[in-house]
């Protein structure tokens, strides 16, 4: 998601109102998802480095979360969607860290669909402490070095039991990943957006899983 900030600044108004409008996008990604029957979305919402923004803006933005995950967690429940949080939550307040436990706990049981948000996340900050955490395995006698392949690796992500991506669609025009699930969107479809992410619609949506369709996917294999 990204384009908040230059949305209010196209219209002269503060970082903060193209913050809300922006949670109101996710909002309608989420229905667009459910009514495409797209099972798995992951919303990248705050990234590790996002902590770097004056203070002000980051205060506006985890004062958004907090809001959001009062006033949204009876319509994800009402909606299926299951709830899951990727991502350094430890830098969050206490009551918030409260919350995102207690909204991924109440909605444990829903299936219609898998929404993520990655919070505070960085993939490589991901990879590394994967990295870490095998290690120390290793070092108390747990696993065999030689055991360590793809498959293991993946399993020890944040992501375990989460797909990797089909598709990952980036808005504003930005043609990066931006540390967003390195590991995971190895052969993702990527779709790059002129739109920013205020103004995103079930349209746009539409538009990203019609360019997904496509496209051809080979995973490296040589075409048929
Ligand atoms: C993305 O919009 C929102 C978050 C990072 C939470 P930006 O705030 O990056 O908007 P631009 O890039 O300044 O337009
Ligand atoms: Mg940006």
């Amino acid at each position: 998601m990204d384009g908040n900030g230059r949305w209010a600044a196209s219209r002269r108004l503060p970082r903060i109102a193209g913050h809300r409008e922006g949670a109101r996008a996710v909002r309608r990604t989420i229905e667009a998802a459910i009514q495409s029957g797209v099972a798995w979305l992951t919303i990248y919402a705050f990234s590790s480095e996002n902590w770097r923004r004056p203070a002000g803006e980051v205060l506006d933005l985890t004062g958004l979360l907090r809001h959001y995950l009062k006033n949204e967690l009876a319509e994800l429940k009402d909606n299926g969607v299951r709830l899951r949080v990727i991502g350094n939550r430890s830098r969050f307040d206490h009551d918030i860290q409260r919350d995102l436990a207690a909204a991924e706990s109440e909605t444990s049981a829903n299936f219609r669909l898998n929404l993520t948000v990655a919070l505070s996340y960085g993939s490589r900050d991901e990879i590394v402490g994967t990295a870490r955490k095998l290690a120390e395995a290793v070092r108390d006698g747990l696993l065999d070095p030689a055991l360590i392949d793809e498959e293991r690796f993946s399993r020890a992500l944040a992501t375990t039991g989460i797909p990797d991506p089909d598709l990952v669609i980036r808005t504003s025009g930005e043609q990066r990943l931006s540390n967003f699930l390195l590991w995971q969107a190895a052969y993702a479809e990527l779709v790059f957006l002129d739109v920013l992410w205020p103004d995103f619609a079930a349209e746009h949506f539409g538009a990203a899983l019609a360019e997904y369709a496509r496209r051809e996917r080979r995973f490296g294999a040589r075409p048929g």
